[in-house]
């Protein structure tokens, strides 16, 4: 495995020959964000945000982000559930946590973690277009455009992924690997069965 992949610290738990590639180390990630951060601050400058983290998968990300951001910033966070498996999504999504605050008259900027089919996408960004915002912008730490099964709109994204079920920096598959620092692709025997991963 390419230097930059599991650190020392957690080689008990998560298992090299669980991962195919290192996609991103943390070092291209920290880089990154830090990027994001810079971008998003010069574009909101003046203004203040409500970051909106989608739970659980974007904690790690918005943790992150937020310390880039060099204008006020307020948090939300919301938890979705989807019907439908990883290769079957059925775009019908459902709010298992919502928002907390009013979003009338914020600049609202949805945190995600990864944009696979993009309907968790579309479906969040017009639930909060229904709270009258003053604006709706969209980061994503990753996008798989090769899966977007509709017109997705991403105004700050970190990396594109290829195919491939990826997990670290807050993805998880069945809960694990969320604390794994880099961002790597799973191999697929580990989630293997016609219709996985489950988790989603
Ligand atoms: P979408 O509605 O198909 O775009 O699904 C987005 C959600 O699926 C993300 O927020 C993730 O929780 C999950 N997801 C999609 N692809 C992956 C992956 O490769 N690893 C981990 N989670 C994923």
């Amino acid at each position: 495995m390419r230097e930059g992949g599991i650190p020392e610290r957690l080689m008990s738990i998560i298992y090299e020959d669980d991962l195919s590639t290192v996609l991103h180390t943390e070092d291209d990630i920290a880089r990154r964000v830090a990027e994001l951060g810079k971008e998003i601050s010069a574009d909101y400058e003046g203004k203040s945000i409500v970051l909106v983290g989608v739970l659980n998968g974007a904690v790690v990300f918005l943790a992150d982000l937020m310390r880039h951001i060099t204008v006020p910033v307020a948090m939300d966070l919301v938890a979705i559930s989807s019907y439908g498996s990883y290769s079957s999504t059925s775009g019908v999504v459902r709010i298992m946590k919502d928002l907390d605050e009013s979003m009338e008259s914020k600049h609202v900027l949805i945190v995600e973690d990864i944009v696979d089919t993009g309907l968790t996408l579309n479906y969040l960004v017009d639930y909060m277009r229904s709270r009258n915002p003053a604006s709706v912008k969209v980061v994503a730490m990753l996008s798989k455009p090769s899966r977007h099964k509709v017109k997705v709109s991403v105004d700050y994204l970190g990396f594109t992924v290829p195919d491939e079920f990826v997990v670290g920096y807050g993805l998880d598959y069945a809960q694990r690997y969320r604390n794994l620092p880099c961002i790597a692709v799973l191999k697929p025997e580990i989630y293997a069965g016609p219709d996985t991963p489950p988790s989603l």
